[in-house]
């Protein structure tokens, strides 16, 4: 894909309002610390949205991303910042398959100062561009009823609501082709 950027997914952008690139990555064993730092850099909200409200140690969350991206079917993308020879995470998202469901499952973070800069659409579509390498016919996952940007994000890479969500939450899914 690109010389500069080993492991990138898709061709790395020019992010005008950070002044630097970003890299849409594959993450590996080396990224947990980082990964780690990147969770606990998210707000309270943001990281509430993303954990459903669960309380968890954003190391032992990032240790767990890595150790289960690991297995063909199951990634961890980052959208890795670099500016001025350094980098940071500023976005994750977890892709996991489960085969009894034939679906795979994703949930996906962005930076708060990097939000609505159309990081979280690049991340999702390249999502389902390796979701669709691996053969995978749909992708679903969950989000509050409240997560404006995250039902929002949904809707504008092709989700629909399944109906199968609670008062709480909302389930949504696509249909993968090729
Ligand atoms: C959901 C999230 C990943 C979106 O990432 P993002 O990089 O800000 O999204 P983008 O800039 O790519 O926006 C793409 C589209 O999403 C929708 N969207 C994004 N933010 C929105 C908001 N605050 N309100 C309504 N729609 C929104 C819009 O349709 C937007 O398209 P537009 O800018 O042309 O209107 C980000 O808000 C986030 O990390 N939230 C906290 C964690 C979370 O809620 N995760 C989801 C549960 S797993």
């Amino acid at each position: 894909m690109s010389q500069l950027f080993p492991g990138a997914v898709v061709e790395p952008v020019e992010l005008t309002e950070a002044n630097g690139t970003v890299c849409i990555r594959t993450a590996g064993a080396s990224d947990v610390e980082n990964l780690s730092v990147y969770f606990t850099g998210l707000s309270t909200t943001s990281r509430n949205k993303r954990f459903s409200g669960a309380r968890a140690d954003p190391g032992v969350v990032a240790a767990e991303c890595i150790a289960k991206s690991g297995g063909l079917d199951n990634f961890t993308l980052l959208a890795e910042l670099r500016e001025e020879g350094r980098s940071m995470i500023i976005g994750e998202a977890r892709y996991a398959y489960d085969a009894a469901a034939r679906h795979g499952e994703f949930a996906i973070s962005v930076a708060d100062a990097f939000q609505r800069m159309g990081l979280g659409l690049q991340m999702m579509t390249a999502m389902e561009t390796r979701a669709i390498d691996l053969g995978h016919e749909m992708i679903a996952g969950e989000t509050a009823r409240t997560n404006a940007e995250m039902r929002g994000l949904a809707k504008k890479v092709g989700f629909n609501d399944t109906g199968l969500g609670d008062w709480h939450s909302v389930h949504l899914a696509k249909r993968l082709s090729r």
